[in-house]
């Protein structure tokens, strides 16, 4: 290994030993969602199932809690709720990443893991460059990179990274997140029979390609996968004006449903949708697993919204990752539902039964804390408005005369501003209340919609009540995480 290598792991690792308490010691450190061990933590990378084992790959600056020259870090599970943290998968000591080890993939073939990231380098006056490289694992610890195996297509402008690579029938695709020349946004498709040599087969999504005339200045994290018959693309454009209750966050991340045709090179989909209606949400990546479940991960964070005021980062450490997961597809629409597993979590169970709800909010024993779950079913009864006030710091607020579901919580950037995310629902079914000790996600009728946000209550508010504008009966169901 060469002496970069060593030097810039070893710097990594002295980092995470020195603020190691400090971490320790926040009280917004996540209970059960992955967070880095120090500095800064960003996209989700090369998640897969290896030999049984899921790993999860992340963008990690160790050095400090602002963007830089990314390493990958390294997480694994046997069952997606208990995460182990590895040595340094990638770090940027090469000719070709000196800059960052940017987002990728993993796949497997032959028994080998084969990662494939970005190699972002930059000039003394900014100019950047970008590689995409390959990197062999016979075991899923070890890593040794191959070297860059594709170059930048001369349609693009650097702006060109995060590779997603799967297999179809002989072939393996690679889509990347491209700029073309014009300054918009595409997802660019390649293909390869030995995963070394790839073949541009052009843009299969972006302005002008398909149904988009503009859809941004850039895209970022593609993944395109098959999922109940359809294939999905998912990726992040930047660049996209709020709309209404759409587009809201800086940048966004949602997908397409449509049909690729991998002989034509002709991809025909659908309109853009949000996956996420709260706060912080992007970059996400799904894997296949050994059951068969398509499994996303989304970062819990968003790049360039006022990073520099999280209130973590005093303890030297910023962002997290999303509950994984299980993706299904219904009625054309992406549903997301918290993996299975995740019920492994709970503890104590309480049950509030047909409970009446009033003007008046009101608390149930046992429905309370800072890491908790909660679980409301049978709401389509509902007429007047309801809400649930989390923590003296955020709200969820739902009426059914608009149909309209709100998300607001104070801001982190002054403390004090109230935030409000919206979507719109046909009907309320049912809701799934995931909190940790500064995050929220809701999960909306069995994954039909999802809210995914940061939250930075007192830390001695554990208080959760309901109210209703008229008399409402709830059943309300809560269990302590650990
Ligand atoms: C998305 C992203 C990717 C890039 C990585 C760098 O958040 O900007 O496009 O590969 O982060 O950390």
């Amino acid at each position: 290994m060469p002496d970069l290598d060593q030097q810039l792991r070893s710097q990594a690792y002295e980092e995470v030993e020195k603020y190691k308490k400090v971490v320790q010691a926040d009280p917004y450190r996540l209970a059960y969602h992955v967070m880095p061990p120090v500095g800064l933590l960003n996209d989700p990378n090369g998640f897969i199932q290896f030999k049984g084992v899921y790993h999860l790959f992340y963008q990690w600056n160790p050095f400090k809690t602002e963007h830089g020259a990314k390493f990958w870090g390294h997480y694994s599970s046997k069952d997606l709720v208990n995460w182990e943290h590895h040595d340094i998968a990638l770090a940027p000591s090469d000719w070709f990443d000196k800059n960052g080890c940017y987002s990728g993939s993993a796949i497997e073939h032959d028994g080998t893991m084969y990662l494939f990231y970005t190699g972002n380098v930059k000039d003394e006056n900014n100019n950047r460059e970008s590689y995409q490289v390959m990197v062999e694992s016979k075991d899923g610890q070890h890593f040794e990179k191959k070297g860059v195996v594709l170059r930048l297509p001369k349609e693009y402008t650097p702006h060109f990274r995060d590779p997603k690579v799967w297999k179809h029938g002989e072939y393996f695709y690679m889509v990347i997140g491209a700029q073309s020349k014009d300054e918009t946004g595409k997802a660019v498709l390649f293909r390869s029979s030995n995963l070394e040599n790839w073949e541009h087969l052009g843009p299969i999504a972006g302005a002008h390609v398909g149904i988009f005339e503009d859809f941004g200045y850039m895209w970022e994290c593609p993944d395109l996968f098959d999922l109940d018959g359809q294939d999905v693309l998912v990726f992040s454009p930047q660049g996209l004006e709020p709309s209404g209750i759409y587009y809201q966050n800086l940048y966004q991340a949602g997908y397409v449903v449509g049909k690729l045709d991998y002989d034509s090179v002709e991809y025909k989909h659908g309109e853009f949708i949000e996956l996420d209606r709260g706060f912080e949400f992007y970059a996400p990546q799904t894997t296949v697993d050994d059951k068969g479940r398509r499994i996303m991960i989304g970062w819990l964070g968003l790049p360039e919204e006022r990073e520099d005021a999280h209130p973590t980062i005093e303890h030297k450490w910023i962002h997290a990752m999303t509950l994984p997961r299980e993706l299904k597809l219904v009625d054309g629409k992406v549903y997301q539902l918290p993996v299975e597993e995740l019920k492994e979590l709970r503890g104590e169970g309480v049950k509030h039964e047909a409970v009446e709800l009033g003007n008046k909010a009101q608390a149930f024993k046992g429905v309370e804390g800072d890491v908790l779950e909660i679980n409301l079913e049978t709401l389509e009864t509902i007429t007047n408005a309801m809400t649930i006030h989390i923590r003296n710091h955020a709200n969820l607020v739902y009426n059914p005369t608009d149909k309209l579901f709100k998300l607001d919580r104070i801001s982190y950037v002054d403390g004090e501003t109230v935030e409000e995310r919206f979507c719109h629902l046909h009907q309320l079914k049912s809701l799934r209340i995931f909190i940790d000790t500064s995050s929220i996600e809701v999960f909306i009728n069995e994954g039909e919609e999802v809210f995914t946000a940061r939250i930075y209550p007192d830390v001695e508010e554990k208080g959760i009540s309901f109210a209703a504008e008229g008399t409402e009966k709830v059943t309300i169901e809560a269990w302590e995480l650990r």
